[in-house]
């Protein structure tokens, strides 16, 4: 015998399946929070993203390093950020891999960087 019992509870979950899922960053203003440790430079992001959070797969000397301004650049589109893999691969939640995603000021600081120019600031 079907138990209607839990039906709007059923409803309530693919409601937030459909609905509510917070997957992946929007970007919702253009402005650090004023808490945010992380600012728009080159210093920053390398220091509070890229050293703690990526370079234990993205470092060394290989092709997929980060270790340098240079070879970050190698997946920044200057100026467009929506076409930088630096951007997207944060922004959709895809890397870090098998990490919590980056926090909303950290993706929007990579976001403003690579839109005010990628500058080695
Ligand atoms: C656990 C290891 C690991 C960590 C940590 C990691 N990555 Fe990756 N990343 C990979 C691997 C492996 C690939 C290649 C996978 C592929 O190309 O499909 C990759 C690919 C990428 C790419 C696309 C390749 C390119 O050069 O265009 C970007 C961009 C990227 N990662 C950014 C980041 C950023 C930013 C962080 C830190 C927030 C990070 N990754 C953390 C393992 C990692």
């Amino acid at each position: 015998m079907l138990n209607f019992k839990y039906l709007p509870l059923f409803g309530f979950v693919l409601g937030l399946a459909v609905f509510g899922c917070g997957c992946g960053y929007t970007l919702k203003n253009q402005e650090l929070s004023a808490e945010s440790v992380v600012q728009a430079t080159y210093t920053s992001i390398q220091d509070h993203i890229i050293l703690p959070k990526c370079s234990q797969c993205h470092g060394g000397g290989g092709e997929d390093s980060f270790s340098s301004h240079h070879a970050l650049l190698e997946t920044v589109r200057v100026g467009d950020p929506e076409k930088s893999h630096l951007y997207t691969v944060v922004s959709d939640g895809s890397m870090p891999p098998l990490a919590p995603m980056l926090s909303d000021d950290e993706i929007l600081a990579i976001y403003l960087w690579i839109k005010n120019g990628a500058k080695n600031d």
